[in-house]
């Protein structure tokens, strides 16, 4: 065994990423790590915010859901991202601990009074979204004072819309139907320092024309309700690049929310907002995998459904990957299949993967675009798995990118090892 401290043990105590800078995976994979590493691309996850802040044509509000990592909070915001959608009370604390000048918006339909209060009073939150006239009285009531209402609140009022243009639905679960929207509007003018309206159309949107389509819901809301609104919030739902989900460019989507934005009543003197997630961070991350057997094309591989591969495997998703060998194979490609390393069926990610039909036990496999959804998922079920793993910053290209050619400047601290 390598005496590195990648190969030492099978489960370290606590999760770390290390001291070094790697220039990609084969440095990493030359190391026979034990367990899954993730190689961390702070220069992608730069140019995604950079590409936001200057190309939005409004404020860009990034989705902490996504993924939470500390790290990762820290190069959105130098980034120049300055805003944060929290979605829980966990999420309030991380990012106030960890980017105290950072703007933060409790963008969750449903929450605690608790969460709501401790956001309010302790963290300087001001902006929250709903989507039921008992929320709006949620709020109003855990940000009195004194029993003094506030006066400084934003309230968004989250509008239903379809997600028949995204891979993965929000339509059922969250915003106001349109017969209820009036009333809602109304009590929420009365409530507000700055009234706004939200919305999101699913995520992984194939087509700019769900954000036509939804700005549509909220130009008859209103109208409907004759309110003034302060802000409209088109949400998340930015694509990424994946196998077989090739979106058009961002800009597409930019321009037709402009376009839709500049055609509302209030357009002159209301703020657009976004909060992207996936789009922000999938590039940020991938991870090194070994393969512990093979039987047939299956693959028997060292992370999986209840680790970073949740969507792999419960949705179906593919994700781009190679094969990380010192001399490339010249074997064909052949599509495989992988098993995660846990005792469960359901650990399966069906792909399929194209990978040199060569692969076997104790290759490794770089797992691409796992940035949003991926390690945020991690658990550590079975006994495999830590919350966040052993983590390298690399600075190579991410395996497929939005931003163009985002491989990171030259760094005289990458070590090749
Ligand atoms: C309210 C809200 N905003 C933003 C996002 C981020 O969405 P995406 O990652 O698709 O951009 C989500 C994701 O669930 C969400 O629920």
């Amino acid at each position: 065994m390598a005496e590195h401290p990648f190969a030492l043990g099978l489960a370290p105590r606590s999760d770390r990423t290390e001291s070094f800078v790697a220039s990609g995976a084969a440095d990493i994979a030359r190391l026979k790590p034990v367990q899954p590493v993730t190689l961390l691309r702070p220069h992608a996850a730069r140019a995604a915010a950079r590409f936001f802040v200057e190309k939005f044509p409004g404020k860009s509000l990034y989705a902490v859901k996504a993924n939470p990592s500390p790290d990762l909070l820290r190069v959105l915001w130098d980034g120049g991202v300055t805003h944060y959608d929290v979605a829980s009370i966990g999420e309030v604390r991380l990012v106030s601990e960890t980017l105290p000048d950072a703007t933060l918006c409790f963008m969750h339909p449903v929450k605690a009074v608790e969460a709501i209060a401790e956001a309010y009073h302790g963290h300087g939150v001001r902006t929250f979204s709903l989507d039921s006239l008992e929320e709006l009285d949620k709020i109003v009531s855990a940000c009195a004072t004194d029993g003094v209402a506030a006066s400084d609140l934003n309230l968004l009022v989250r509008v239903r819309v379809s997600s028949e243009h995204s891979k993965l639905s929000l339509a059922s679960k969250f915003g106001a139907d349109p017969s209820e929207l009036k009333a809602l509007l109304m009590a929420a003018r009365q409530a507000s320092d700055a009234l706004g309206l939200c919305f999101h159309v699913g995520s992984q949107a194939m087509t700019p024309a769900a954000y036509a389509e939804a700005m549509n819901r909220v130009r008859d809301a209103i109208v409907e309700a004759a309110v003034t609104v302060d802000i409209v919030d088109v949400g998340g739902g930015f694509p990424s690049s994946y196998p077989g989900m090739e979106p058009p460019p961002l800009e597409a989507y930019f321009a037709v929310i402009h376009e839709s934005f500049e055609k509302l009543p209030i357009s002159y003197s209301a703020e657009l907002w976004c909060e992207p997630g996936r789009a922000l961070c999938a590039e940020y991350a991938s991870v090194l995998v070994r393969v512990e057997k093979r039987r047939g094309d299956e693959l028997y591989i060292n992370d999986g459904a209840y680790g970073t591969l949740f969507d792999a495997a419960h949705i179906g998703w593919r994700f781009p990957v190679r094969l990380v060998r010192d001399e490339d194979s010249d074997t064909r490609p052949h599509s495989f299949s992988f098993y995660g390393p846990t005792c469960d069926d359901l650990d399966h990610m069906v792909g399929p993967f194209e990978l040199p039909g060569d692969v076997g036990p104790g290759d490794y496999i770089e797992i691409g675009m796992l940035g949003a959804y991926g390690s945020a998922m991690r658990t550590r079920f079975n006994g495999f798995g830590s919350a966040n793993g052993w983590s390298v910053v690399v600075t190579d290209a991410p395996m497929a990118s939005l931003y163009g050619d985002v491989a990171a400047p030259s760094r005289s601290n990458v070590v090749t090892l």
